[in-house]
């Protein structure tokens, strides 16, 4: 297990994931501007240096009726989503496709929380649809998996089913444009603490399911992030020393100043 004083030596990714939060524009505005400041010069900046030193992405996932508002330009600040439909676009009565995203400046986009398999009866099928219909627009699809309370038992089949099932038909071509999620169902939003040696352990199981799916050289591109009670005490750790690649960040994120403080942790 790496060192919980070592450094950070390499590119870390972290997102911020609101949820349906705040309730009024202003609010969305405020935090949004607080934390663009607070993370300017963590990630952009870096990028012009002709050495190489580890940087760190933000992602902003605020609720669709925001995004047009902040559309960004040279920002360190990255635009994503937390969800999308599988269809460009027609008679689908409130759903927002992946191309209307992307028109509005989103690189990334939140697929198959477990909220929505949870509340909006989100199928492995849809999720695979929906990955799909990102990847073909050239939008990011951060996919979310994890094990329930009473499935811990059984994580590993669990999650390999997921894999097996949301990652149908996605090419070696495409599995590097994919970033996973392992979120612990139990510790989304509970505050019940997911022990380091339990999220290494899943991380491992879906690097070696990547492995024997595609490639060693590809699995080990693509980015493995953990969420779950995520705050600015335990975010280094999942990086340092259960290997994650980043932090996908719920109820903390709408605290600006504890967000900045988890991402000033992950420098
Ligand atoms: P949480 O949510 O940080 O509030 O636990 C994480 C998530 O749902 O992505």
């Amino acid at each position: 297990m790496t060192n919980k004083n070592s450094k950070i030596d390499k590119n870390i990714l972290i997102v911020a994931n609101w949820k349906m939060n705040p309730v009024t524009l202003d609010e969305a505005k405020r935090l949004f501007e607080v934390v663009k400041k607070g993370v300017a010069g963590f990630s952009l900046p870096r990028r012009k240096l002709k050495f190489a030193i580890p940087e760190v992405e933000v992602v902003t996932c605020p609720p669709f009726v925001y995004l047009s508002n902040f559309q960004l330009s040279a920002s360190s600040l990255q635009l994503g989503a937390q969800n999308c439909f599988y269809e460009e676009k027609g008679a689908f009565t409130g759903e927002i496709s992946p191309l209307m995203l992307k028109n509005l400046g989103c690189r990334y986009v939140i697929i198959g929380h477990s909220e929505r398999r949870q509340y909006f009866g989100e199928t492995n099928e849809m999720i695979n649809k929906k990955i799909k219909a990102a990847l073909k627009t050239r939008l990011k699809p951060i996919l979310c998996l994890g094990e329930k309370e009473e499935e811990r038992e059984q994580i590993k089949e669990i999650l390999e089913n997921q894999l097996i099932q949301d990652l149908k038909e996605v090419s070696p071509g495409q599995i590097t444009n994919i970033v996973i999620a392992y979120e612990p169902v139990w510790a989304i939003g509970t505050g019940n603490y997911c022990s380091v040696d339990d999220a290494l352990s899943a991380y491992l199981m879906i690097k070696k399911f990547l492995t024997n799916y595609y490639s060693r050289n590809l699995a080990n591109r693509v980015k493995i992030l953990y969420g779950g009670s995520i705050d600015n005490q335990n975010a280094a750790s999942y990086i340092k020393e259960a290997r994650m690649d980043g932090l996908l960040v719920g109820g903390a994120s709408l605290n600006a100043s504890e967000f900045i403080k988890i991402v000033k942790s992950c420098q």
